[in-house]
């Protein structure tokens, strides 16, 4: 009973720990994704029209098969349609990608 305790509590932890950046990283994707993704990550029909792209939710299983490296990569350097995002710092694009796997 007392290792399960523990195991569980561990648990806890290190699932608290791989979102540590998610709050920071909430206030940035409001600010500078939500106006193109939309404040849950579902897309805007408006911008992809203008775009002429299909954006895939950010929740979807193809978007979160992406590493946290082709996330972060996506944000710096952008990806077809959508150019890399002004002003986000690699720590800052951390703490976005930390907020885009609770979004699953
Ligand atoms: C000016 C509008 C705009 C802004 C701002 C923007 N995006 Fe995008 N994003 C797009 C569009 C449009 C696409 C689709 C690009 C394509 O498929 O050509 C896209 C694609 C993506 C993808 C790839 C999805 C896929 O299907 O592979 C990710 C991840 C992403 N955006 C995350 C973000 C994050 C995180 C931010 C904020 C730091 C952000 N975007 C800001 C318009 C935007």
């Amino acid at each position: 009973m007392k290792t399960l305790t523990i195991a569980t509590l561990s648990l806890i932890a290190s699932v608290g720990l791989a979102f540590a950046g998610a709050p920071e990283g909430k206030d940035l994707y409001t600010a500078k994704c939500a106006p193109c993704h939309g404040a849950n990550g579902e897309g805007k029909p408006a911008i992809a029209k203008m775009m002429g792209v299909t954006q895939k939710p950010l929740a979807s299983k193809e978007v979160q098969a992406k590493s946290d490296a082709d996330l972060k990569k996506v944000i710096m350097e952008g990806q077809g349609k959508m150019k890399p995002v002004a002003g986000v710092t690699a720590k800052q694009a951390d703490d976005v990608v930390a907020f885009l796997r609770t979004l699953k």
